[in-house]
């Protein structure tokens, strides 16, 4: 390549000096010429494309010439007037300099985003009269219209958080976004109002640079690629998002069906740039230009999933002065729906119930734009409205959705994989779709293999909602409304280590006391079911020893031995991956469900040979929808995203964690009597004076939702708090949770 001096020579000036920059395939020169003036020059590589776009871009230039109070970097003919040259095979171009300090080198201030949004209205209005030539084609991964064609540079962001975050937005882009905006007005824009294209001499915009992004795209495109840098390096969000908006929307007035796709665009060049910064990272290490603004973006990618659309929505109309929708006629429609359709055992959570719009990992939204920490729901386990798992469903329900009387992959695959999470002495699997008709059916087996009914069951545990799910659940035949239990279930006291007189291996010994009690009745059991921690019982760990001492008498007396996984399994207790495994046994009969297939409808029944081949007694086992091959994707996903984001590790890590932060609480607030559980399986005992404070823990329950934390109770005395949320959930959201648990607690104290 010819040098600067003969370069320079194509436009009558002799360098005086020079400093160069990268871009992104660019090479861009800052000149001073010997008479001191300052020039920019671009050296592009050569393509017809390139050459076509230029000549676009130079008219745009020159007809924006003398339209704006700010400078622009117009194009600069060569001796022989043209304001393009070709040179071994190179493109040349030199532009006016643009004087000024670069947005990015000063803080930002109230005033210069305005300055921002009335400046950006100005050329934007500018543009929308000037005629795009060759621009119009141009078809830039880093128009926002063309978002995906960015994603097979998902494969080079590394962070699993952020690359499942990223995916999150590529798909929510996908399905709800993009439809809509293919509709919206389109114009020329800018399309990089970035903190290192806008020069301003603090409170206003004095010149804006690099054209070479302009696209004919969605004029709100304009406004979500300069926001995603704003935000990115904001301290207050909804101020700065309303600033410029509203002084956007004062010069050139916006519609509300373009605010309404803000939220879902900034997250689009939020994406864009992220993982184009991670390609570049692999493509071109030594190239500072492409990760200037990883870190700030990354910031903002959690900011933003954990913000509710509707906020930014909201806020986005106040600042163009529409109203925004009242949404209370709809409440009042679905509450009283509600009302007309069901009765109240159908139960709702909280004093005052939340309307639920969306959710995102461990983020729930309600319909008024508010954000809650999801403490609680342990059925998405892999985290609400994981990308995996709708790209999956997706898929597969548009491929074939059938049921297991037909040979399908999908099935044995997942049957295989799930199986290789136990013990080779439980290889059969049947398929249901919950938890109740699992537990159904596991008492239907050991009552078949053994030829008896009697079951064992422990105190307070719920196994749900059919008859036999009834008569085997203390926590619902023995509580309000309930009938007793039927005379051939027999049961055991929780064994609580808590508050209880008796030592763990005391209430080890009551319990295989109890059975011989019971066999000298001639009671033998079918069946002993329990659940290594206690979920409606008030997470209630098993004493070490418990299932191992009582496995071996049960068996003695041909009983099966089940335990149910439903609330416990997979991964979320951290250390094990089943909760049999930390009481150092192996059952006859696992019922698993809840987490299984992260919301959708999936739960299983996984039991020995023997017990299976008693089963097979000519009597067909059948179930419309458990094991379908959608079903079965979908817990196939699940498995693979626990394993591949590590979420048992993290698990272990982050329970630690909590229980460290909650014991440091405790300290203050005694009434937190007793901290327990594994994993992201926790409960907090809520004592008074010794006992068991049910309504104060009710108060806490009801605070920390009004503090956007969702929590719940349960235990005998509805006194216990439950932790369990879905197992993304950082110890950033831990740090989160006490904090405002502390607060909770400060305020009650003092009421
Ligand atoms: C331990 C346990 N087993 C079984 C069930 C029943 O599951 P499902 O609600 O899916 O029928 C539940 C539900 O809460 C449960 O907690």
């Amino acid at each position: 390549m010819s040098n600067l001096d003969t370069i320079l020579e194509l436009y009558n000036l002799s360098l005086a000096d020079s400093k160069s920059q990268d871009g992104y395939d660019t090479k861009i020169h800052k000149i001073t010429s010997q008479k001191g003036n300052n020039y920019t020059l671009k050296i592009y590589p050569f393509s017809e494309d390139n050459w076509t776009d230029l000549e676009a871009e130079n008219q745009i230039l020159l007809a924006l010439k003398s339209k704006l109070n700010y400078d622009l970097p117009f194009p600069i003919e060569n001796r022989e007037n043209q304001l393009l040259t070709k040179l071994d095979g190179k493109i040349i171009r030199l532009l006016h300099y643009v004087e000024g300090t670069f947005w990015g080198d000063q803080k930002t201030n109230e005033l210069f985003l305005t300055s921002l949004g009335t400046e950006m209205a100005n050329i934007d209005i500018q543009l929308s009269q000037i005629n795009p030539g060759a621009i119009k084609y141009r078809n830039l991964q880093w128009d926002l219209n063309h978002l995906l064609e960015n994603v097979d540079l998902l494969k080079y962001v590394l962070d699993p958080v952020d690359k499942k975050f990223i995916l999150y937005f590529f798909d929510q882009f996908e399905t709800f976004t993009l439809p809509k905006l293919k509709k919206l007005p389109r114009q020329l824009i800018h399309n990089d109002f970035n903190p290192w294209n806008v020069l301003t001499d603090e409170s206003k915009i004095s010149g804006l640079i690099d054209f070479g992004d302009m696209v004919y795209s969605a004029r709100i495109n304009e406004l979500a690629v300069c926001l995603s840098y704003v935000l990115s390096e904001s301290e207050d969000i909804t101020k700065d998002l309303r600033t410029v908006l509203h002084s956007y929307h004062t010069i050139y007035p916006l519609l509300t069906e373009e605010l309404d796709l803000l939220y879902h665009l900034i997250a689009g060049r939020i994406i864009t740039s992220l993982v184009n910064s991670a390609e570049g990272k692999v493509k071109n290490p030594d190239n500072e230009y492409i990760q200037i603004s990883e870190k700030p973006y990354r910031q903002l990618l959690h900011t933003w999933i954990s913000t509710n659309p509707l906020a930014i929505k909201h806020a986005a109309y106040e600042a163009c002065g529409f109203s925004v929708p009242d949404n209370s006629d709809k409440k009042k429609e679905i509450t009283n729906l509600r009302e007309k359709h069901f009765t109240t055992a159908l139960s709702l959570s909280y004093n005052s119930p939340i309307h639920m719009s969306n959710a995102a990992f461990q983020y729930m939204h309600d319909t008024d734009g508010n954000t809650y920490l999801d403490a609680y729901n342990n059925i998405p386990l892999v985290g609400h409205n994981h990308p995996r798992i709708s790209k999956a469903v997706s898929t597969q329900i548009r491929t074939l959705n059938t049921n297991t009387r037909y040979h399908y992959e999908q099935l044995t695959q997942y049957a295989s994989r799930l199986l290789k999470h136990f013990p080779d002495k439980l290889s059969k699997v049947y398929f249901v779709n919950s938890g109740s008709a699992a537990s159904d059916l596991a008492i239907r087996l050991a009552k078949t293999h053994t030829n008896r009914k009697n079951i064992f069951v422990l105190e307070d545990g719920y196994h749900g909602n059919t008859q036999i799910g009834i008569d085997i659940s203390p926590y619902k035949h023995n509580k309000k409304g309930g009938k007793g239990k039927p005379d051939h279930i027999h049961h055991f006291p929780l064994p609580k280590i808590f508050n209880n007189p008796l030592h763990a291996d005391q209430i080890i010994l009551a319990a295989t006391l109890q059975i011989d009690e019971l066999l000298q009745q001639q009671k033998h059991p079918a069946a002993f079911i329990a659940e290594p921690i206690s979920g409606c019982g008030g997470q209630v760990p098993l004493p070490p020893n418990y299932l191992a001492s009582l496995f071996p008498k049960i068996r003695a007396a041909g009983g099966c031995c089940i335990v149910d996984e439903v609330q416990t399994g997979f991964g979320r207790l951290g250390n094990w991956f089943w909760g049999f495994e930390m009481q150092g046994v192996i059952p006859d009969i696992v019922i698993l469900g809840k987490p299984m297939g992260n919301g959708h409808p999936l739960a299983a029944v996984v039991c020995t040979e023997e017990i299976a081949y008693s089963f097979n007694n000519g009597m067909e086992f059948f179930s419309s929808f458990g094991g379908n091959p959608v079903s079965c994707i979908i817990g196939n996903e699940v498995l693979k995203i626990v394993e591949e984001e590590n979420l048992q590790k993290h698990a272990k890590e982050v329970g630690a964690y909590w229980k460290v932060e909650l014991t440091k609480l405790q300290k203050d607030y005694p009434i937190l009597a007793d901290i327990r559980g594994e994993g992201l399986f926790l409960g907090v005992e809520i004592m008074e004076d010794g006992k068991p404070a049910t309504k104060l823990a009710s108060d806490i329950k009801n605070k920390m939702k009004e503090q956007f934390i969702l929590v719940s109770t349960d235990g005998k005395y509805d006194n216990v708090l439950k932790m369990k949320p879905p197992l993304c959930f950082g110890k950033g959201d831990v740090d989160r949770f006490c904090e405002r648990l502390g607060m909770v607690l400060g305020l009650l104290a003092t009421n």
